[in-house]
């Protein structure tokens, strides 16, 4: 007899209807598995014969051929465990076959038959309900991230033998309850900015950044305090809203790093990687190509902390990535893409030792190794970076002072205020149905020349300082740009339509500058 069965697999972060048919007939007892199934697929049969046996039913002593269709599809990992043991169960008369109709079905199982974690539920269940789908069988400990996808009834199953009693109509599973899931307080970090101690000026410099989504450098002595900052970054960005937090789920569920207790991804992405990555753990990619560190850090922060021992490599493969805000990763099958929407913060030490132009400890460092150490960063590399500030070492008052500094939802509060007032700038200038633009032009980061010519005009005064500004300091073009678009950020976060000769001036002081220029 034949039976069909609805599963589902995904490629990059879609996911794809798969149909397991499974066909049992007379002949030699044997199972055979076709459909471009992977080793871990292959196995299943292993695993599926003992959770059958061991859930009080009988393995057919017949040919059974499972097709996993389409078969121009590869099909990857244990997920197909579940749908193969119902269908086994269904083609050999053992089960009712009435339920599966509308029913996808997804689970690994263990060889006692209970079911075990699937990664990249999410856009499984997304699908399921997107091609009209009533029910989704998941693993339990999966059923909280399938629940997040409304109007779909989700079947928490335990065990195979659970399943099998809920298709006989013989016992009800309930839905999880994920109500709790959308309360008032949804972000947690580990850093606040209350705790960090003096570098007023670093701060100020970070919520500029995150109001207008610049990327910042900030370089300063070991032990200034360069990283705890970076951490701390998340903190004062806008609160992720639910289509955000969706949106950075389902890449984690993909990539199979969402923790088992939290099924929603709430706090903006913080990801740090070593500089000793490789480019597809970095971009994403590999065999069945999955999202790298840029798009784990979509919507969030990615942080380079050591930025010259990552060189001029992390530039080649960012650059791309950088500009789209997705990456696309070629394989022989086709094209896939990742978002990788993420603001960029780097830390370095000024040179090898790490006190160049530390006023108490000296450098030990010759000119010739201090010169070598920062020419490691390109300058198209220096160049991605709008804000670049110093972290100077830390006074012993100011770190041992009891006094905390202002929360990072203070921060967050006036961050959000900008952000509002750029998006409502913006929705005023583009048509409202260009869902593009929409998407690409949301912070002031994001504007190119014309935005810029449109957006940032300057006043009499401002056009005077802005003058003697370029003329003293050599700014080229892009400079002048780059020091208009943060004095747009600085006025937005001072409430201000007009950009203003002192929001202009503490731009000024954000442009990058060779370190080496302290000596002269
Ligand atoms: N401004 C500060 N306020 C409070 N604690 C600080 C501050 N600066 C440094 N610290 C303490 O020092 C520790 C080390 O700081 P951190 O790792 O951020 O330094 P760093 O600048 O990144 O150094 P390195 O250049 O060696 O990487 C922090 O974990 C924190 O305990
Ligand atoms: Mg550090």
């Amino acid at each position: 007899m034949l039976a069909r069965v609805f599963s589902c697999g995904v490629i990059g972060l879609d996911g794809v209807v798969i149909e397991v048919e499974v066909d049992s007939s007379n002949g030699q007892s044997k199972v055979l598995i076709v459909g471009l199934p992977d080793t871990a697929v292959q196995e299943s049969r292993e695993r599926v014969q003992s959770a059958i046996k061991n859930s009080g039913f009988t393995f057919p002593r017949k040919r059974v051929t499972i097709n996993l269709a389409p078969a121009d599809v590869r099909k990857e990992g244990p997920a197909y465990d579940l749908p193969i043991a119902v269908g086994i169960l269904a083609a050999s008369q053992q089960i009712n076959p009435q339920k599966l109709e509308k029913t996808m079905v997804i689970g690994e199982l263990s060889l006692d038959g209970t079911l075990r974690h699937v990664k990249g539920i999410l856009p499984m269940a997304a699908l399921a309900r997107q091609e009209g789908f009533e029910c989704l069988v998941v693993p339990k400990i999966d059923a909280e991230e399938a629940a997040l996808i409304p109007d779909l009834d989700i079947i928490a199953a335990s065990s195979l033998k659970e399943l099998t009693s809920w298709l006989l109509g013989e016992v009800k599973i309930e839905a999880p309850d994920i109500s709790s899931l959308f309360g008032e307080r949804r972000d947690n970090y580990q850093t606040d900015f209350s705790e960090i101690k003096g570098q007023e000026h670093v701060k100020r410099a970070l919520e500029v950044a995150a109001a207008g989504g610049h990327n910042v450098l900030l370089v300063g002595p070991p032990g200034s305090g360069k990283t705890l900052m970076a951490r701390a970054l998340p903190s004062i960005m806008p609160t992720m809203t639910i289509d955000e937090a969706l949106d950075v789920t389902r890449i984690y569920s993909v990539a199979d790093q969402l923790p088992s207790d939290i099924p929603l991804i709430q706090t903006r992405p913080f990801r740090s990687p070593h500089h000793t990555i490789s480019h597809a753990g970095l971009v994403g990619g590999g065999n069945w190509p999955r999202p790298g560190e840029i798009s784990l850090a979509h919507r969030g922060v990615l942080f380079l902390d050591e930025l010259p021992e990552f060189g001029s490599r992390v530039l080649e493969v960012m650059r791309q990535p950088m500009e789209d805000k997705v990456v696309t990763i070629s394989r022989a099958q086709g094209s896939l893409t990742f978002p990788a929407n993420f603001q960029l913060i780097a830390a370095m030490n000024p040179c090898p030792c790490g006190f160049f132009g530390d006023p108490v400890k000296p450098c030990t460092c010759s000119l010739g190794m201090v010169s070598k150490y920062q020419k490691r960063i390109s300058g198209p590399l220096l160049d991605r970076f709008d804000i670049h500030v110093e972290a100077p070492r830390v006074e012993y008052e100011k770190l041992t002072n009891q006094r905390l500094g202002e929360t990072s939802a203070a921060i967050r509060d006036r961050v959000e205020a900008a952000r509002q007032n750029q998006i409502n700038r913006f929705l005023q200038g583009i048509d409202p149905k260009d869902e593009t633009k929409k998407q690409s032009l949301m912070t002031n980061a994001d504007m190119g020349v014309a935005e810029i010519r449109k957006y940032c005009k300057l006043d009499e005064a401002g056009e005077g300082l802005m003058r003697s500004a370029m003329r003293q300091l050599h700014l080229s073009a892009r400079a002048f740009h780059r020091v208009l678009k943060l004095s747009r950020t600085i006025a937005d976060l001072a409430g201000s339509e007009h950009i203003a000769p002192n929001h202009i001036a503490e731009a000024l002081q954000y442009r990058p500058k060779l370190m080496l220029d302290s000596l002269n």
